[in-house]
């Protein structure tokens, strides 16, 4: 008999993006997450149900067991840190880049004090400029990151940037790549272990190449 199996799914862009996949593997929810108020959805494939919580709290579900499999951007479980998870697939959607941005010439306008960076990635942002050896002091924002050097609230950002579109609106300018970003499926380490088959056989139908877990 094969056992219940619970995967995270991330709303927002990312779920916009995995429908078509959950389609094409053959995994019909109950009703469309897309435009339902439901939060945990049955499926026609037994014993598989799917939530749909915000991006960012993927990570947190699938590291406690809450869910088995989850799927969740790189640049979310970078900040996570991600030691707890086996991450066994790359799904190749939701894709962009985790950048420095800001006016033309921020990155020198400091001086001699720390660079004010603002953004959604404190974690990330903290070890990136450590590791360029690099003072700063990182102002926490939760969206509209663009807006800060506009106002004067920091020096630069650090954000995600897929077309330039956003940047380019708001006469800001694109610096360095810290992470090239996309989707990837997250497993439970306990999970892996006591589920094996059911979660191999997930991973397959998302990537035949992928051949499951060792
Ligand atoms: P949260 O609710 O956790 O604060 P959010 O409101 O920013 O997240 P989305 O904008 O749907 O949620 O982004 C979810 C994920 O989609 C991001 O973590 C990232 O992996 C990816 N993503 C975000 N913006 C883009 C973009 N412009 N292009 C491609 N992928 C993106
Ligand atoms: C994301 C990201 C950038 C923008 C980049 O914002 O934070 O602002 O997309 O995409 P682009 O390079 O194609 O313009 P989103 O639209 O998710 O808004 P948010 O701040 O509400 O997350
Ligand atoms: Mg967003």
């Amino acid at each position: 008999m094969s056992r219940q199996i619970t995967l995270a799914l991330s709303k927002g862009r990312i779920l916009e993006a995995t429908l078509p996949l959950l389609a094409a593997a053959g995994i019909e929810p109950e009703v469309d997450p897309g435009k339902s108020r439901k939060l945990v959805f049955e499926t026609n494939r037994p014993g598989l149900r799917l939530l749909v919580i915000r991006a960012s709290d993927v990570p947190t579900f699938v590291a406690y067991g809450a869910a088995d499999i989850g799927i969740s951007g790189k640049d979310v479980l970078i900040e996570h840190g991600g030691a707890d998870l086996y991450e066994p697939l790359d799904l190749g959607i939701a894709c962009c880049k985790l950048m420095t941005a800001g006016l033309p010439g921020a990155m020198d306008a400091a001086g001699h004090r720390p660079l004010r960076v603002a953004t959604k990635y404190v974690e990330t942002t903290r070890a990136y400029f450590s590791r360029l050896g690099r003072q700063v002091e990182i102002i926490k924002l939760y969206g509209s990151m663009e807006l800060a050097p506009l106002v004067g609230l920091a020096d630069v950002i650090v954000d995600l940037v897929d077309t330039g579109n956003t940047l380019r609106a708001n006469g800001l300018e694109p610096f360095e790549v810290i992470e090239d970003i996309s989707a990837r499926l997250v497993v439970n380490k306990a999970a892996q272990k006591m589920k094996h088959a059911e979660i191999g056989e997930l991973i397959e139908l998302f990537d035949p190449a992928a051949g499951g877990l060792s």
